[in-house]
């Protein structure tokens, strides 16, 4: 079993069978990870490998649509994409619904980037 902390969410840890799909352990274990298409399609899973980068596998080309090399290089995979090998944590941008980002507790920290 590998060991996924979503930092975003609080910290909070699951435990998964070796190469499981990054979201489809959130959605289980409710991770938090944000999502719509779940098919490599609409980008809205971009998370951020804090830890363990060399436990995710490799890299697909549906995510080089939405990320830059250097995105992948700071660590940034597409959730629903990513298979993880071992222990993992991984954050993101936590939003509340109406493009605002704020903090875990869902205070307003900054206002989202338009078209970034
Ligand atoms: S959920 Fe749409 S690209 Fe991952």
């Amino acid at each position: 079993m590998v060991k996924i902390t979503f930092l975003s969410n609080g910290g909070k840890v699951a435990s998964a069978p070796e190469n499981s799909n990054l979201l489809r352990v959130s959605l289980k274990e409710q991770g938090g990870i944000p999502f719509k298409c779940g098919g490599g399609l609409c980008g809205t899973c971009k998370c951020r490998i804090e830890q363990g980068l060399e436990h995710t596998d490799a890299i697909k080309p549906k995510e080089r649509k939405h990320l830059r090399p250097e995105d992948f290089e700071a660590g940034y995979r597409m959730a629903c994409q990513t298979f993880v090998l071992g222990d993992v944590a991984v954050s993101w941008v936590v939003q509340n619904g109406k493009g605002v980002v704020v903090d875990a507790a869902g205070q307003a920290v900054s206002a989202a980037p338009v078209g970034g």
